[in-house]
């Protein structure tokens, strides 16, 4: 624990030590024999800075080292998560941004803060993301690393948009009632998380899914087909890649019943006709609202007589137009709600890339990898 002399003023250096278990040192002249102002730096696997001040990200970006912490990140040769909390006005002025973009050109990862309620009664962009949803994206940060090559938990989508999609639509019959499917939004969701920790600035598009927002990621939240193909259009407008990773129905009701459809007196049961939706992947692969982005789908196929998954997939890829298509073979039921999958992302260039049975942050990984070679 390395908490600057601000941060004692808010918790004391013995509550920090009773909680941590761990020593706790704010200056460079404690145990000094122990040259702790390069040791922790050079000894650690991964360095977080929550909350990251203002004050404290200034300093970082210029290379000051008047603090046990700022020595620190002066030597630390691992990742660096940087995760400000500050009021607006100070995330938004021109020198914060302008140090937050050179920590992130030297490969920092600084994550996006959330908006909400701030010190005191105002609202808006600085909120420091929950502990849990931080915990998450530095258990990412050092997975990543641990992936083999040197640069691997560099943030190599830093100045890109990239929209994910998660979860699954419902479609209403009347007000309580829907069509819905098994989509648990897991998927999507390791993906928003991924393309935070590597950088990126991440719309997440929800339908549906209970689970807690990952750090750094901009959430919009919908309920139907429509609301989400709304959504997805407006946010690809600026996007330099969008993954459809949910599961939108094909169908809806032709008409939705204003008042809660009632059993019949004679025990007939009603007819639900049906209308087909829109393809959001066909149309946003087909208009292309920004041209060089990167469109991915999503195949969960089984095989037929008319073909296996993979010849069903390359068809499926070339009809939505879309550049890649994770494809899951989905004849056993195993991926909904699974915390692995296994899955082989073809490529509209032809390319392949078989994924083995792992988490599905690892196949998130793999897919931006893809995503990246291909943008422009
Ligand atoms: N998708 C979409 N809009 C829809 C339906 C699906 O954008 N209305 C996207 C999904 O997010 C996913 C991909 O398309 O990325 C899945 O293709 P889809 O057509 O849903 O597959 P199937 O339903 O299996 O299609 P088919 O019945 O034609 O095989």
């Amino acid at each position: 624990m390395v908490p600057t002399s601000s941060a004692l003023e808010f918790v004391g250096a013995p509550t920090w030590s009773a909680l941590s278990g761990k020593p706790v040192a704010a200056d460079v002249w404690t145990s000094v024999h122990e040259v702790p102002h390069v040791r922790i730096g050079q000894g650690a696997d991964l360095v977080v800075v929550a909350p990251a001040t203002a004050d404290l990200l200034a300093k970082a970006a210029h290379g000051l080292a008047d603090d046990l912490l700022t020595n620190t990140l002066l030597t630390a040769r691992c990742p660096v998560v940087f995760a400000p909390a500050m009021h607006t006005e100070m995330w938004e002025h021109p020198a914060t941004r302008a140090n937050v973009a050179t920590l992130r050109s030297r490969g920092a990862i600084v994550i996006e803060p959330d908006e909400g309620r701030l010190t005191g009664k105002d609202t808006g962009k600085g909120r420091l993301p929950d502990p849990e949803a931080l915990f998450e994206a530095c258990t990412e940060v050092l997975a990543r690393g641990n992936v083999g090559a040197p640069d691997s938990s560099t943030p190599d989508l830093s100045g890109r948009h990239v929209v994910v999609s998660a979860g699954g639509t419902r479609e209403y019959l009347d007000p309580v009632r829907f069509l819905g499917n098994r989509s648990s939004g897991l998927q999507g969701y390791a993906l928003a998380r991924a393309a935070a920790v590597r950088g990126a600035e991440v719309t997440l598009v929800a339908a549906n899914v209970g689970l807690p927002t990952p750090a750094g990621v901009r959430l919009v939240r919908v309920e139907t087909t429509s609301e989400l193909r709304d959504a997805v259009v407006e946010a690809a407008a600026s996007a330099d890649a969008v993954v459809m990773a949910a599961a939108p129905a094909d169908f809806r009701p032709t008409q939705v019943s204003d008042a809660k459809i009632k059993k019949a007196a004679d025990g007939s049961a009603p007819t639900i006709t049906l209308t087909q939706n829109d393809d959001i992947l066909h149309e946003i692969s087909t208009t292309r609202a920004r041209a060089g982005s990167v469109i991915v789908g999503f195949a969960a196929e089984t095989g037929d007589d008319t073909g296996t998954v993979l010849d069903l997939a390359r068809a499926k890829l070339a009809r939505k137009g879309c550049d890649l298509l994770v494809v899951n073979d989905v004849s056993g039921g195993a991926v909904f709600g699974s915390p692995d999958n296994e899955a082989v992302v073809l490529g509209a260039d032809g390319g392949r890339t078989d994924v083995p049975l792992g988490s599905k942050s690892a196949l998130a990984h793999v897919i931006w990898d893809e995503v990246r070679r291909r943008l422009v």
